[in-house]
């Protein structure tokens, strides 16, 4: 199986370059952030704050969490519920964010992870699948650009399905998610060594894609 890691901060535009390569090479795209944005929509559910670890960790024994691919789209379902609309509110992001720094969160979404790409070829994007996930992934990238980039796309992205938000609001939050995600003790966000290294802040989606697809032998 044909294995490709992109990690990256939050709006780098790794899902959109990574579903759009995968539809090029036939390959199925795996979104990881959607599993801890699941945990995290689990807590919230049950009345438990993200970042009581200890609450969230009384959960995960109970969680039943699985990824489907319609028509080579990802869909996740929690206790058999598909919440992949929920888990893309704001609110989500940050309980993500949170329970993403829980080790037990981490290891309970090891095999799952793993699984698919074993069976799989895959492109899987998160924050730890060139370092932890899938180390021997035969390409690993690691897709970045400036905060100030990706706050605003972030906030295109939302005015069009007709979310108002503050730009100065999503720019302090996704500051605030780099800060976590990159300082946590547990696969923090970082570059793999052997990763290639693409900063995406001056050039269009379509060139990222290239970017990418480019160093690819399939
Ligand atoms: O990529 P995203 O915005 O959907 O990710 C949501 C959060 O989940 C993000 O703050 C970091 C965390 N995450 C992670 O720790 N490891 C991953 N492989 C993917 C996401």
């Amino acid at each position: 199986m044909i294995n490709i890691a992109i990690d990256g901060p939050a709006g780098a535009g790794k899902s959109s370059v990574a579903r759009a390569a995968a539809e090029k090479l036939g390959f199925i795209y795996v979104d990881t952030g959607a599993l801890y944005r699941s945990i995290g929509v689990n807590a919230m559910r049950n009345g438990i704050a993200p970042d009581d670890r200890n609450g969230v960790i009384s959960l995960l024994p109970s969680t039943k969490l699985e990824l489907k691919y319609i028509d080579g789209v990802q869909r996740v379902f929690l206790g058999g519920d598909d919440i992949s609309e929920e888990i893309r509110l704001p609110e989500a992001s940050m309980a993500a964010s949170n329970v993403s720094a829980i080790p037990e969160v981490r290891e309970f979404l090891l095999d799952l992870q793993r699984d698919i790409a074993k069976n799989n070829n895959v492109i899987m994007d998160g924050r730890d699948i060139g370092t932890v996930i899938l180390p021997d992934a035969q390409y690993k990238f690691f897709l970045t650009a400036s905060a100030e980039v990706r706050a605003e796309r972030r906030f295109k992205e939302l005015k069009e399905k007709g979310i108002e938000v503050d730009y100065n609001q999503l720019l302090d939050e996704i500051i605030k998610r780099d800060y976590n995600d990159s300082h946590r003790e547990t696969a923090p966000l970082k570059k793999a060594d052997d990763a290639i290294l693409i900063d995406s802040s001056d050039m269009t989606l379509e060139e990222s894609i290239d970017a990418i697809i480019g160093k690819i032998k399939v």
